[in-house]
């Protein structure tokens, strides 16, 4: 851990929204009064009718309930686009920055709302209502955003799919929520490469057997040749044409659904996690605002993929609803040139730039030549998320890229969360390279042992979140015994966040990873289960088990136990076919990094594997194996150590 601190620079205190001071009388006034604090911060967004109750929330065993704002109506549509027209209708909107370097566009909030309106109207006429399920696996390009918002317009609920994963996984989500329309493109394009996202939807429909897809809407990207079936496929630009510019927002209740993202946990299949609606933009609007020090004018860049809730928080709904700038990348950082990032943040100038440690990671192997070599003049802000960042990155991205005069905001949360909820404030929060430091506004963690006992001071334990806030999950769709049993049963009356957690004598929060069977591969969460589930479906292979190990790169890697059906011979080809088939299975970021091929596993003599040796072996701590006294069969632990796979 690093202990060096970084003082607010003096021209930050000045222009910043809080000082220190302001930072902790705002929070103690937000957990004090979580009623008298949410109930004036509500007010940044528009309300149709406005609320009289503020916070209506339980965690109490059995019999979990969250609302906020519970008798206000909206739209999410409204408060992102119409709002905005009367004082910055030709204000940019969405930058969008394609794949290849000579393509981009500019969509101002006028432009956002006629295009909005037309993609309402188009899924209008194939009879989506309020409350409809409605699948987008798209590629990064407006359309994603503008379908997303369409979707918000309507009252209909999204659930976006990232389009890198399989057609399996595509076929899985559109069931459980059972959906019945899906927004696609013909093909996708990232670093040069295609990826056929039309022909993966066609793929998923066929597995999906008797359950039927009504309406497959089809963007028209790189004009790649696609079947289109007559009746239920049509071409987003055809249909677009036919339709008005104006669509009215339909009034929907604060806690009527806004979207479902299915995201993995340590058991069974990804999870729908649903979000509302009133709660979730007041929440992603206000730590937009304060944790980018978002101001008029800025250009703001998140490097996310609107696949994953960073996307959803941090390029569509915080951004829009406050009417800001936001710029869309359908590339790769290292495409054409590992300069990418930094030229296009010229090109566009860009202010505040959000990426993921991977990212910096990767891009910190190639020097400091590809960044030195641009100007970054416009930058003042640099944020990080998606996983713990090593204090070596932080330090390469502080100076090499903010060449020291940009504050760094490491910001924690989940797609639980909705939004951020332990992160610095830039102007009021001292900095620690790799820690997340202090909680937002009306954030209340807590670090508790193995017992739940919540422990005080400097301590190292589980993370978890005391009191609800207005961005929090719902429910898990269509389950909330599994929300419940996921989120409030470890530890009765609190949130546990999965996350390990240590926090020091200054009281900011070091988050050290999962504490469960999650990974967290570049940024990715994934289930080992999945990836187990996955393995055991060849039909070469009896017993699988899936653990991370640490990656320079990925943060961490994905290392595969396998044993074999009876009769079959371990071979190098056999390796790669297991890594081909669960790219197929899952999708290209559940690929093994590395198989071992395992004659046995160490089991409890109930048959229970103990993971916890398999993830030593695979961390090289052979020394530390801990008990193995319990082990069926200790002769095993030997076969794995001496057949232990080489790091990459
Ligand atoms: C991890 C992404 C350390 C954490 C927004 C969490 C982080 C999981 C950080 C959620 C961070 C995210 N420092 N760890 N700044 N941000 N994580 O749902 O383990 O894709 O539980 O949400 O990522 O991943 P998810």
């Amino acid at each position: 851990m690093s202990d060096k601190i970084y003082d607010v620079p003096a021209q930050w205190a000045e222009r910043a929204y809080l000082d220190e001071h302001g930072y902790k009388a705002k929070y103690e006034a937000s957990v004090r009064d979580p009623d008298g604090f949410w109930g004036e911060e509500g007010k940044r967004i528009d309300w149709f009718t406005p609320y009289t109750k503020v916070k209506n929330t339980s965690y109490a065993p059995g019999a979990v309930s969250i609302k906020w704002f519970e008798d206000g109506v909206t739209n999410i549509a409204h408060n992102c686009i119409d709002r905005h027209l009367a004082t910055r209708g030709d204000q940019v909107a969405i930058i969008w920055e394609g794949d290849d370097p000579s393509q981009s566009r500019h969509i101002t909030y006028r432009e956002l709302h006629d295009e909005v309106c037309r993609f309402a109207n188009v899924l209008r006429n194939r009879s989506v209502q309020k409350g409809d399920r409605v699948t987008i696996y798209m590629p990064m390009i407006p359309e994603a955003a503008f379908a997303m918002l369409a979707c918000a317009r309507l009252g209909a609920v999204h659930s976006v799919v990232f389009g890198g994963f399989s057609p399996d996984s595509l076929a899985s989500r559109i069931r459980d929520c059972d959906s019945k329309m899906i927004i696609t493109a013909d093909e996708g394009l990232r670093g040069g490469r295609k990826v056929p996202l039309k022909a993966n939807v066609d793929a998923a429909i066929a597995k999906l057997g008797d359950f039927e897809v009504d309406h497959v809407v089809v963007v028209k990207r790189t004009g790649g040749t696609v079947n289109m079936k007559p009746g239920r496929d049509v071409w987003y630009h055809e249909a677009a044409d036919l339709v008005t510019s104006e669509c009215p927002a339909v009034p929907v209740n604060a806690e009527d659904p806004l979207f479902i993202l299915y995201t993995s946990g340590s058991t069974g299949s990804p999870k729908g996690v649903l979000h509302t609606t009133g709660g979730y933009l007041v929440y992603a609007s206000m730590t937009h605002q304060y944790v980018f020090d978002y101001h008029e004018g800025d250009i703001y860049w998140c490097t996310a993929d609107v696949g994953w809730v960073t996307g959803h928080s941090y390029i569509v709904y915080g951004p829009l609803a406050n009417g800001a700038t936001t710029l869309m990348f359908e590339g790769v950082p290292n495409y054409p040139t590992n300069s990418r990032f930094w030229e296009v943040i010229d090109k566009h100038k860009v202010s505040i730039f959000y990426t993921a440690p991977t990212a910096i990671r990767a891009l910190m192997q190639s020097g400091d030549g590809p960044v030195t070599k641009t100007s970054r003049a416009s930058l003042r802000l640099l944020g990080s998320v998606g996983e713990p960042i090593n204090p070596e990155a932080w330090e390469w991205y502080y100076r090499v890229v903010g060449e020291e005069r940009c504050p760094v905001v490491d910001t924690w949360w989940q797609t639980e969360t909705g939004g951020i909820l332990i992160t610095p404030l830039p102007g009021a929060t001292r900095l620690k390279p790799g820690s997340a430091t202090t909680p937002f506004f009306g954030i209340v963690p807590q670090i508790v042992d193995a017992e739940g006992k919540v422990l005080e001071g400097p301590c190292e334990g589980n993370l978890v979140i005391a009191d609800s806030w207005p961005g929090q999950m719902r429910t898990v769709y269509g389950d909330h015994e599994r929300f419940m049993q996921t989120y409030f049963s470890t530890y009765p009356n609190k949130y546990f966040t999965g996350d390990g957690c240590r926090r020091d004598a200054d009281g900011y929060y070091w988050i050290t990873g999962r504490v469960d069977d999650v990974i967290n591969v570049s940024g990715h969460r994934m289930g080992t289960a999945e990836v187990e589930s996955a393995l055991v479906a060849h039909p070469k292979v009896s017993e699988a088990a899936v653990v991370g190990y640490p990656h320079d790169i990925k943060g961490q890697g994905i290392y595969a136990y396998v044993t074999l059906m009876a009769g079959i011979e371990p071979t190098e080809e056999l390796r790669k076919e297991l890594v081909g088939w669960v790219r197929q299975e899952i999708g290209p970021i559940a690929s093994p990094d590395l198989i071992q091929f395992a004659p046995g596993l160490p089991k409890t003599r109930s048959g229970k594997i103990m993971r916890r040796i398999l993830r030593k072996i695979a961390e090289d701590e052979f020394a530390n194996l801990g008990d193995t006294s319990t082990l069926a069969d200790p002769g095993v632990v030997d076969d794995l150590i001496s057949h232990r796979q080489n790091k990459k």
